[in-house]
């Protein structure tokens, strides 16, 4: 496995290999859910580069960026165990030096959602993902369902700008207890972790009366929304069930409804979600 800080020496490297590459876009702090991305990549072509960059220009004035979690040793042991052959580390000024002006915004999907409480941070998504692209020039892209917006988002920029890469959804990764593995998880308090589950109980008694017949979205709304008001740490952002393509709401639930939802848990903001029909 090499590692390679350099925008310039990254192109280089991947201008010889165009057409086999199989890119895993990350921030870092990796963990299972990342490391399944990999596997997956592995498998689908000859070089597997992951990138590895905290993003300024996804995080708002107000949010995590000074505190979101970093260790590259541990990151570099992940990212080898899976077999990855390149880790891409850019640096903020390389990627981002002075004199920088250009970005790249998908309207509509990103408006919805997360889009709605992180002002400008699907802008700064895209914009990484977009510049990701064409440094590493991958053939195929990984991205995990866990942000499931954001694969929607860049799925859309893929097909609106003409990039010439495969984007592949993969399945969420969960603990044994159902909490959706996140970077972020690190920061929950020990206090924190047992009602940070709340999201993915939600999640599972919507679903349980989606099973159960129940159709109208206002009643399978309440019964999630009670498993998140029975816990006093945890302040809903939003929790919404909504068209999978469009992202636009529904009266009526069907087997490709979306439930997505957001709930901070003390300082942290934490997203899950599922598709009601889905397993
Ligand atoms: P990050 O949060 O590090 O996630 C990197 C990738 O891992 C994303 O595609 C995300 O959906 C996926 N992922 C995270 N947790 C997962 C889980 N529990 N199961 C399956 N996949 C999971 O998402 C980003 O970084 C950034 O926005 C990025 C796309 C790298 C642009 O900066």
């Amino acid at each position: 496995m090499i590692i390679i800080e350099s925008v310039a020496e990254m192109q280089q490297f991947a201008r010889q290999r165009r057409g086999e590459i199989a890119l895993v876009p990350t921030m870092g702090y990796l963990h299972e859910g990342h490391a399944s991305l990999m596997v997956e990549a592995r498998k689908r072509a000859k070089t597997v580069v992951v990138s590895i960059f905290v993003n300024p220009t996804q995080f708002g004035v107000n949010e995590d960026l000074d505190s979101y979690p970093r260790d590259f040793e541990r990151d570099r042991k992940v990212a080898s165990a899976a077999g990855v052959d390149v880790i891409f580390a850019p640096k903020a000024a390389d990627m981002y030096p002075a004199g920088y002006q250009s970005y790249l915004n998908v309207e509509g999907l990103t408006t919805e959602l997360c889009g709605a409480s992180r002002p400008g941070h699907f802008r700064g998504v895209t914009t990484v993902v977009a510049k990701l692209f064409n440094i590493v020039m991958p053939a195929v892209a990984l991205f995990g369902k866990k942000d499931f917006q954001q694969l929607a988002v860049i799925r859309r920029m893929v097909r609106d700008f003409n990039f010439d890469v495969e984007i592949v959804g993969m399945p969420i990764v969960r603990e044994a207890d159902g909490l959706a593995l996140s970077s972020r998880n690190a920061r929950l308090t020990p206090e924190e972790r047992e009602p940070a589950l709340c999201l993915s109980r939600a999640i599972a008694a919507a679903r349980d009366a989606f099973r159960a017949g129940e159709r109208s979205v206002a009643e399978l709304r309440r019964k999630a929304l009670a498993l998140i008001e029975a816990e006093s740490v945890a302040e809903l952002d939003y929790l919404e069930f909504r068209d999978q393509d469009t992202l636009l709401p529904l009266q009526i639930a069907d087997e490709r409804t979306l439930l997505a939802l957001a709930v901070r848990v003390g300082s942290v903001r934490l997203i899950d979600n599922c598709v009601l029909g889905e397993e």
